[in-house]
């Protein structure tokens, strides 16, 4: 009889687990917010058709997780390749998604001509403002009325809350930022224009950039939302943090969006916490100690972290536009490579052969407020 009741209930534990599974997150979150990931081109082309299909299940937003960006699509001055954007957006259009543009100003994946006069020398301020026009004319015009949110300018901020030095603060000052507002307004009137950041949890730079925004906005520079990266860590940020996240930047009457979320499960190489992608450690055995497999405490933990992450999420919903995944399975993740190469990271919700972790299920249990 004891044997027959144990069995019945693995059954209904195993029952729960797949009608878990097979809830998908856009249905479940429909009430509060937009869900989404970033994909790489096999998703969008459908080579990895296994990919395609979680996100087709799963997802109603996507990002691009570098196809947009200055490097891909004008490499070389004046010479523009779109083809792969193209895919991505026709890719969101097929399946009725919103489809969010990444990025159009930022320090990284940009070619060093941009910054460089005819001499090869610094590039003059008229030169460096003429090449910010075109381009963003050129991108968000081609994708007008199609891409419904650009992350207009990515990481303009330093962690203790002052500018970034990079070229374009050099070269132009802060008041590029306004301008790659004001020419992507002009370039498609109705698309929701964001700055996108990380480490917006850390207090100083949290207050350096609702500052800064609020500088924009006396500016009329035609800002509509502030991403929040939440490229996140197991014990960091403490929970408070990100609830206090949420309700400063709701001081600008913004539009929020979660725009890379996932959680580095391995050991920090350094006590560094942001996310700027040229930072790079050696790789040491001790850095890597999930490489054959996952345990199912850290599963657990994992699933926990995530919990309480959306609880804070769901409670404030009618603050939050969107919460996107940054990659799809722990495959895809960017965390493999960086900030150390050749890791074997697991901070998503689908590992490597596609099967929902149980962190889906936790993550699902919150949208009805458990
Ligand atoms: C990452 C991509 O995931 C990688 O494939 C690429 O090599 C580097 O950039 N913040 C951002 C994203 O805004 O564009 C970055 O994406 C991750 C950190």
């Amino acid at each position: 009889m004891r044997k027959f009741f144990t069995t019945l209930s693995l059954i209904c534990s195993l029952f729960a687990i797949t009608s878990i599974c097979q809830r998908p997150l856009k249905n479940v979150f429909a009430g509060h917010f937009r869900i989404g990931a970033a994909l790489n081109e096999k998703q969008f082309t459908g080579r990895d058709k296994r990919g395609a299909g979680i996100v087709t299940t799963n997802f109603n937003t996507i990002s691009p997780e570098n196809v947009l960006k200055w490097e891909a699509i004008q490499p070389v001055e004046g010479k523009f390749d779109f083809s792969k954007a193209d895919e991505y957006v026709a890719f969101g259009e097929k399946h009725k998604m919103f489809i969010v543009g990444h990025t159009l100003v930022w320090h990284n994946q940009t070619p060093k001509w941009v910054f460089e006069g005819p001499d090869g020398k610094q590039a003059s301020k008229e030169l460096l403002t003429k090449r910010l026009r075109d381009h963003i004319f050129k991108v968000v015009g081609r994708y007008k009325g199609k891409i419904g949110a650009w992350d207009v300018v990515n990481e303009a901020m330093n962690d203790d809350g002052s500018y970034r030095e990079s070229e374009w603060f050099k070269i132009l000052g802060k008041e590029y930022l306004a301008l790659a507002f004001r020419f992507a307004h002009e370039a498609d009137p109705p698309a929701d224009l964001y700055y996108n950041d990380y480490s917006l949890e850390m207090a100083e730079k949290r207050r350096g950039t609702i500052e800064m925004v609020r500088w924009l906005l006396d500016q009329k520079a035609p800002i509509g939302g502030v991403g929040s990266q939440s490229h996140h860590r197991m014990e960091w940020p403490a929970i408070e943090d990100q609830e206090k996240t949420l309700t400063d930047l709701a001081t600008l009457g913004l539009k929020i969006a979660i725009t890379e979320l996932d959680i580095d499960v391995l050991p920090n190489p350094s006590d560094y916490r942001g996310a700027e992608v040229s930072v790079n450690f050696e790789r040491r055995p001790e850095l890597d100690p999930f490489k054959k497999s996952f345990p199912a405490e850290r599963q657990s933990a994992l699933a926990k972290r995530y919990q309480d992450l959306f609880r804070v999420f769901v409670k404030h919903s009618k603050l939050i536009d969107r919460v996107t995944f940054w990659c799809v399975t722990d495959g895809d993740s960017w965390l493999n490579g960086w900030p150390v190469r050749g890791r074997t990271n697991h901070p998503l919700l689908w590992d490597r052969a596609g099967k929902p972790k149980p962190a889906f299920g936790a993550v699902v249990e919150t949208a009805a407020g458990n």
